[in-house]
């Protein structure tokens, strides 16, 4: 279980997290929604520790994260695909995986790099080319299979729909679906994309000014205009 309780988080002076609490049970699959500026980047990131807490705490299982550094909550099984991927372009897609397996032992690193390219065919097949220049879908499965490199037991996925074609984003859906029903692993996915974000999660948490305020099965939301104009803003 990922427990965040009651967490403060923000940047300096500035508060975005105002006292949120979230609780994600193990092989879960959740979805967090929210407009522009809600602080759903800053939730994933106090989560991962580089934005730290004013108060509250984090926890995965009974081992407590709150005050621990990014190293040691990605080695505790926290793992974590940015907004807008940042993968390295200029290195190859080989390199962008091993260089994520840092940390972990080498043995491990390999077979963990073996089991990836099995997984995505499509980064064994450009291995050897630079990150940069794979497509946008591709570049996404690429910060996937990255995550994959540490093992975890959560995954945090921060808008993978965003700057995707259409008809690549039911693929990154398909392998989100697929990478939580094989390996177990819990995924915590925030999005703005509210039809993507129902083909992943059956829940959404919806997110407002820094609090969760609200959870709701997905297909509701779908047909709720009302719910999607306040907290979706469209
Ligand atoms: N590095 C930073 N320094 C100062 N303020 C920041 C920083 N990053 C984000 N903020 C502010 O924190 C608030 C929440 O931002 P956050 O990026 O968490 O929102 P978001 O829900 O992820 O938005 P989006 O959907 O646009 O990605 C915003 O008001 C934003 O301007
Ligand atoms: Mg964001």
């Amino acid at each position: 279980m990922l427990t965040i309780d009651n967490v403060r988080a923000g940047y300096g002076r500035t508060t975005v997290l105002h006292g949120l609490s979230l609780t994600v049970a193990d092989g879960d699959m959740i979805a967090v929604l929210g407009r522009n500026g809600a602080g759903k980047s800053t939730l994933l990131k106090a989560v991962i520790g580089t934005v730290p807490l004013s108060s509250g705490t984090i926890k995965l299982g009974d081992q407590d994260l709150s005050r621990k550094k990014p190293h040691r909550r990605a080695r505790a099984g926290i793992a974590y695909v940015p907004q807008g991927r940042d993968i390295f372009p200029r290195l190859s897609v080989l390199d962008n995986l091993r260089v994520a397996a840092y940390g972990t032992r080498p043995r491990d690193a390999s077979q963990l790099l073996e089991q990836v390219l099995m997984e995505f065919p499509v980064l064994n097949a450009k291995r050897a080319e630079p990150g940069g220049g794979l497509s946008g879908g591709q570049q996404q499965i690429l910060a996937l299979g990255r995550a994959l490199m540490t093992d975890p037991r959560v995954l945090l996925l921060d808008e993978p729909s965003e700057g995707i074609q259409p008809s690549i984003v039911d693929q990154i859906a398909e392998t989100v679906c697929r990478i939580n029903g094989e390996r177990g692993i819990t995924v915590v996915i925030v999005e703005q994309n509210l039809d993507f974000a129902a083909k992943i999660a059956p829940h959404a948490h919806l997110m407002d000014k820094g609090q969760i305020v609200l959870r709701v099965p997905t297909k509701n939301l779908i047909s709720d205009r009302l719910l999607q104009h306040e907290f979706l803003g469209v």
